[in-house]
């Protein structure tokens, strides 16, 4: 099958496998006593444990809010295994040039380690210069997707991992000692999602969401919420409420809970995402529909008028 310039044997696929990776990572890493970069840019990767931190002094905007592999090579020490991204990412949409992830890959390679990359937002990208699966760039990567984002099934617990051929055995062997299978609904469900009109419905809901940042963006902007990247997949908008930080308001976590209470409309603060400017950012995930966020908009307006 060819999706996202890139062609898989069938045999590299393992449909069956991996419910929740972000638990396999931490596990796998703990066990050999190393660490795995993650980035310092907000990232919903970023969190936890085994992950180490790619220390940032560069500008997180002229980069996406991406890793890029200057920094990849900067931070990695011999206690390091690997690197994991997320592209597009989860809290800012954005996502990594197929050029920056095969330098990326290059380094890793160099030094000997894993590049795990999380795709699962691939699905819905919106630009055809960043649509590309890192799968292209060769075997000896890890590619993370799930049937969550690209077909609705958030909470279905049903993901896969593409993995180097090496890797397949000792995964499956994980796989099944961790979680035997994933649920005989979710699977029967998944089948469903590859039939033409499953697959139209999904193209129709990227073209959709691509239309829904374009509300919502400008609307942000039009208010004084800094966007600073524009999103370029996935359905989120990473905004920077500096603007409207004042005493008695002094964090993006204290914006997100007055405008809950004030504007009734739900944003996730910064501090959820890492410590990458957590104190001033919140995501508005605009994963609902149009008239809804029509909505949403006018009462932060109003909110922030008051
Ligand atoms: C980047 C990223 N990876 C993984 C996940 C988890 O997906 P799943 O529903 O397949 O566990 C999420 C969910 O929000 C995500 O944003």
């Amino acid at each position: 099958m060819t999706q996202f310039h890139v062609f898989l044997d069938a045999h590299l696929e393992i449909r069956d496998a991996v419910v929740e990776h972000r638990e396999d990572l931490r596990f796998l890493v703990q066990r050999n006593n190393g660490n795995v970069l993650a980035h310092d840019c907000p990232s919903l990767l970023g969190q936890g444990g085994a992950l180490g931190h790619v220390g940032f002094d560069r500008d997180l905007v002229a980069q996406r809010f991406q890793l890029d592999a200057a920094s990849v090579a900067a931070a990695w020490s011999p206690a390091t295994r690997g690197v994991l991204l997320a592209s597009p990412s989860n809290p800012t949409g954005t996502s990594i040039a197929p050029e920056e992830m095969a330098r990326i890959a290059e380094v890793v390679r160099g030094r000997g380690g894993a590049l795990l990359v999380d795709e699962i937002y691939l699905g819905l990208s919106f630009e055809d210069r960043f649509d590309h699966s890192a799968l292209a760039l060769g075997e000896d990567l890890v590619v993370i997707n799930s049937f969550s984002k690209t077909f609705c099934m958030t909470g279905w617990r049903l993901g896969w991992l593409v993995l180097p051929p090496a890797l397949v055995a000792p995964v499956e062997r994980l796989a099944q000692n961790l979680y035997i299978c994933p649920p005989a609904l979710a699977q029967h469900a998944a089948l469903a999602c590859f039939t033409p009109e499953a697959l139209a419905e999904s193209e129709a809901r990227r073209a959709e969401f691509r239309q829904r940042r374009d509300l919502v963006v400008p609307g942000l902007r039009a208010m004084g919420l800094e966007v600073p990247v524009l999103p370029d997949g996935a359905f989120y908008a990473w905004a920077d409420c500096t603007r409207h930080l004042r005493a008695g308001r002094e964090t993006s976590w204290a914006f997100c809970f007055e405008m809950m209470h004030r504007a009734q409309v739900a944003l996730t603060p910064g501090r959820d995402f890492g410590p990458a400017a957590a104190e001033r950012c919140f995501r508005l995930s605009f994963a609902n529909s149009r008239p809804a966020l029509e909505l949403a908009l006018q009462r932060l307006q109003q909110a922030l008028a008051s």
